[in-house]
């Protein structure tokens, strides 16, 4: 195969899929700005929440149970975990709102194991 193909065939396989990724994480940041997470939330910085960063790089390793614990926790609120102030609960968002959060946070951790 000729390289010129070779590269096309590559970027309609890619492209669409960095497409996705980028409307995933769109879509995410639009539902927490609807779910008032920005409140108490940033992407970097330490707000009355932690950042969303930190947070996904805290369990980026174990992304498959944390997406539960953490959409239950942002349903029913709780603390412990990272200071003295616990999150409210967000009675406001839906439970399968709350997964899509949970997922959303724990994917802004930048590439490592997992
Ligand atoms: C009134 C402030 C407030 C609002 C609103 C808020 N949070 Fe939080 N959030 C916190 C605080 C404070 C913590 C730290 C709790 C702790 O120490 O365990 C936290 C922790 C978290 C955690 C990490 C939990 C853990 O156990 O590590 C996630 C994920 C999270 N918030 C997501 C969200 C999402 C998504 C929303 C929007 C629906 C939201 N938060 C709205 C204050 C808030």
């Amino acid at each position: 195969m000729k390289t010129p193909a070779l590269l096309s065939l590559l970027a309609g396989a890619l492209l669409p899929a960095l497409g996705a990724a980028q409307d995933a994480a769109a879509a995410g940041a639009a539902l927490a700005k609807a779910s008032r997470c920005y409140s108490c939330h940033d992407a970097t910085a330490q707000l009355i929440g932690p950042p969303y960063l930190a947070i996904a790089s805290r369990y980026r390793g174990d992304r498959s149970v944390m997406e539960v614990v953490l959409a239950r926790k942002i349903l029913l609120g709780g603390g412990g975990n990272w200071g003295d102030v616990p999150m409210v609960p967000n009675e406001h968002v839906k439970p399968a709102d709350a997964l899509k959060l949970a997922r959303w946070v724990l994917s802004q951790a930048p590439a490592g194991k997992n």
